[in-house]
């Protein structure tokens, strides 16, 4: 396949090719079309939507594989560097499921020879959604980007931009924005029925074990010519990206910043300040540029008061897994993607939650679940543990599954996006000023026009 120029820039309201052969058919019958109604004739056409896949890999796989249980998707392209491996395990899964689709290990020869496509899922490294998410917008692709939008604050100011600029639907993946049980526990719990009165604390992490580097079948090598082509020195740094400063941002940006959306959501606010301790404390620096440690304090104002939360990721032990925890005068949620953990618990100072266990908004409490061990002592400085209320959602879906439905459903104009760019801007901005934190050593503001481009 040979290369060709990205499609130059295009004026917000340039007519692409396959919208210039409808609006030539159109005029044909001598009607002229505005683009709003030319929109809503596509969207008639059919339901269908042509997709690619920028970035096959861990990530890649996990989306691909919920987007085939959604009905109504083609896959039209895979494109990945690492061709022999994951591009063509996609590929060849894709082929199984009856796509009929090309395979490209160059995006810009995608976007070059695909004219169909109607979105592309971006999950390539950090580094890279901002040149992948820009050029499909500017070739007239609405765009499904995985978190963080960029491991620098430019180029997700850059992704904005181009969403601005070219009208394309961006969705990031923060794909919790979509999951029914953190739904439900915004607009239910907190914005309805209040359950946990004012909210002044929150604390959150995401523990994990320690993980040997990533390998690779030494078969299946990428050429050193070929990485670096792609912006990488050698396999075990394309490998372990997340870990080198300039292509990805540790875990508390991998990690963290998943649930430090969170935090941003259901406060309605963004942070005024930022305090952070982290380091490199257990592995090896050289291959470990980023914090494996990182403990850190946001100071939130919201309109109810001031709130500080706390949230930690650790690499080296998986204590308590990875949960939110929204601490408030009248009660506590715990929340987490995973589904086995997560409930609602009422202080015992706070008014009896009876009308909302009536009116169905919470479960009845789980009996018993508070009291102590027969035999266990509790001391009297101690409070008993209130009783949880077990969440009434129930979700088992693949995680990604709602999040892409609702990227796909908002391209048909069924449905809004529940995390646009401007959504994952804050949120890169709350997140990699982080990293800037524990290089500081000292508390940090966030300018509140930061958050706007
Ligand atoms: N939302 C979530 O829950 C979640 C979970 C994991 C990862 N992610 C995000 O998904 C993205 C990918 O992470 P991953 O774990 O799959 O990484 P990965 O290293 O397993 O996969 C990245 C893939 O991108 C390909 N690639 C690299 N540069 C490319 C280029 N220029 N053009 C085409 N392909 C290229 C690689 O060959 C690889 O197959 C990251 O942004 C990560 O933060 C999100």
């Amino acid at each position: 396949m040979h290369k060709q120029d990205i499609p130059k820039e295009q004026p917000q309201n340039t007519i692409n090719r396959r919208s210039f052969l409808k609006t030539s058919a159109a005029a044909g019958t001598g009607l002229i079309f505005a683009p709003a109604i030319l929109k809503q004739a596509r969207a008639n056409d059919s339901n269908d939507l042509n997709i690619a896949l920028l970035g096959a890999g861990a990530q890649g796989q996990v989306l691909m594989n919920a987007t085939l249980k959604i009905p109504g998707i083609r896959f039209k392209a895979v494109c990945d560097i690492w061709t022999d491996y994951n591009q063509t395990r996609a590929y060849r899964l894709l082929k199984k499921y009856g796509h009929d689709l090309n395979a490209y290990e160059d995006y810009k020869d995608m976007l070059a020879n695909e004219k169909d496509l109607d979105a592309v899922i971006i999950a390539t490294p950090d580094f890279w959604h901002a040149p992948h998410a820009v050029a499909c917008m500017d070739a007239g692709i609405n765009v499904y980007c995985e978190k963080e939008m960029s491991n620098t604050l430019e180029g997700a100011r850059q992704i904005v931009r181009a969403a601005k600029r070219t009208g394309k639907l961006v969705q990031i993946g923060h794909q919790r924005r979509s999951n029914p049980r953190y739904i439900y526990c915004k607009e239910k719990l907190l914005n309805e029925a209040k359950v946990l009165g004012r909210i002044t604390t929150i604390n959150g992490q995401w523990n994990r074990a320690v993980q040997p580097d990533l390998g690779w079948p030494e078969k299946y090598a990428i050429s050193t010519s070929n990485l670096k082509k792609y912006g990488f020195s050698n396999m075990l740094q394309y490998r372990n990206w997340r870990w080198y400063k300039g292509l990805g941002g540790g875990p508390i940006v991998d990690l963290g910043s998943h649930q430090i959306d969170i935090y941003n959501w259901f406060l309605d606010a963004v942070p005024k300040s930022v305090m952070a301790s982290g380091g490199t404390d257990y592995y090896d620096k050289a291959t470990h540029e980023w914090y494996d440690t990182v403990l850190v304090t946001f100071e939130y104002e919201t309109a109810e008061g001031p709130v500080r939360a706390f949230y930690q990721t650790i690499t080296t032990n998986s204590s308590q897994g990875y949960y939110e925890n929204f601490m408030g005068d009248q009660g506590t949620l715990q929340i987490s993607e995973s589904a086995a953990r997560g409930g609602v618990y009422r202080e015992q100072s706070a008014p009896p939650w009876d009308k909302w266990v009536d009116s169905g908004i919470l479960k009845a409490p789980v009996e018993n679940a508070a009291q102590p061990k027969p035999g266990v002592v509790l001391d009297v400085r101690e409070t008993v543990a209130p009783p949880k209320h077990e969440l009434p959602v129930v979700f088992n879906d693949p995680y990604h599954k709602p999040h892409l439905e609702n990227f796909f459903n908002s391209i048909r104009g069924k449905e809004k996006l529940n995390c646009p760019v401007e959504v994952g801007y804050e949120t890169a901005v709350t997140v990699l000023k982080v990293n800037e934190a524990v290089k500081a050593g000292r508390r940090i503001n966030y300018n509140p026009e930061e958050f706007k481009i």
